[in-house]
């Protein structure tokens, strides 16, 4: 089998990292996609240092088992605390959501004030605001944790009222601060975008890694030679750790549509 021809391989700590795999799937509609959610040990957002390490690592491991050609980390979380570790773990390249959100952001910023929302473990990585400043170092960056707005898209309260007095609690204090950029720094985000849109108002930009990582995917496979060049259509896969049916009825929620092929396998 060609080297390109083998599945890119996308992990999160359970669904949320399916908004990065779609991103993915738009952009490279060619390419097979094989997603592990680890939706026995989700969340990590509230999980220590270690754990979401070793987590990672496992993770990798389960995605080494079928082939891949590259690794995604589709999960802010495990990319602050575990994208540098696992690349100098591992000899295949693994790709996170930090560094392309960053990007993204610090091109659209005209203020040059730039907020992060994530979940508690990614806040104090403080891994965005240490890549933003590395790439941009007069750039003001103001961050703040968001703990409920997980909970709240697995239960699919995408547009309801509570979420909206979340966010506005959440949010009021990243307005004060007169930001003109917003990162979803946290896989499930973007299935809250309308209502962010609506209290940080029309003036402020939100950027969602998902789109940014599947163009630093595209990037690595056309870089390596790696695109996939069979011309049989993709068959895509998805992983769990956990019973699939909750994770197959969230993601019908997230996705619009149903996942065929979901299966239940072990870290090991
Ligand atoms: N996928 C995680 C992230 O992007 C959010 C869900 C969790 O806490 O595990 O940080």
């Amino acid at each position: 089998m060609p080297q390109g021809d083998r599945p890119i391989g996308i992990f999160d700590s359970g669904i949320g990292g399916l908004t990065v795999a779609q991103e993915v799937t738009r952009l490279l509609p060619d390419e097979q996609i094989i997603y592990f959610g680890d939706t026995a040990r989700v969340p990590y957002g509230t999980k220590s240092k270690e754990s979401v390490i070793r987590f990672s690592r496992d993770n990798v491991h389960v995605l080494l088992k079928y082939n891949v050609k590259v690794v995604v980390i589709a999960c802010n979380t495990s990319t602050s605390w575990a994208l540098n570790i696992l690349r100098k773990e591992f000899k295949i390249p693994i790709i996170g959501v930090i560094e392309p959100g960053a990007r993204r952001a610090i091109e659209v910023s005209k203020k040059k004030r730039i907020g992060v929302i994530a979940t508690p473990s990614t806040i104090k990585s403080d891994k965005y605001a240490q890549t933003i400043l590395k790439m941009a170092p007069g750039m003001k960056v103001v961050s703040r944790a968001c703990p409920l707005f997980v909970p709240l898209v697995e239960e699919g309260w995408l547009d309801h009222q509570v979420t909206e007095s979340v966010a506005r609690e959440y949010l009021t204090p990243l307005k004060a601060e007169d930001i003109d950029t917003l990162i979803l720094g946290c896989t499930h985000y973007p299935l809250l975008k309308t209502v962010l849109q609506k209290v940080m108002g029309k003036g402020v930009m939100l950027v969602d890694s998902g789109t940014e990582t599947a163009r630093s995917v595209r990037k690595l496979l056309e870089d390596h030679a790696l695109l996939r060049s069979s011309t049989r259509p993709p068959r895509h896969e998805f992983l769990v750790s956990d019973e699939p049916e909750h994770f197959r009825v969230v993601a019908k929620r997230f996705l619009g549509h149903d996942l065929p092929h979901v299966r239940r396998v072990d870290h090991v």
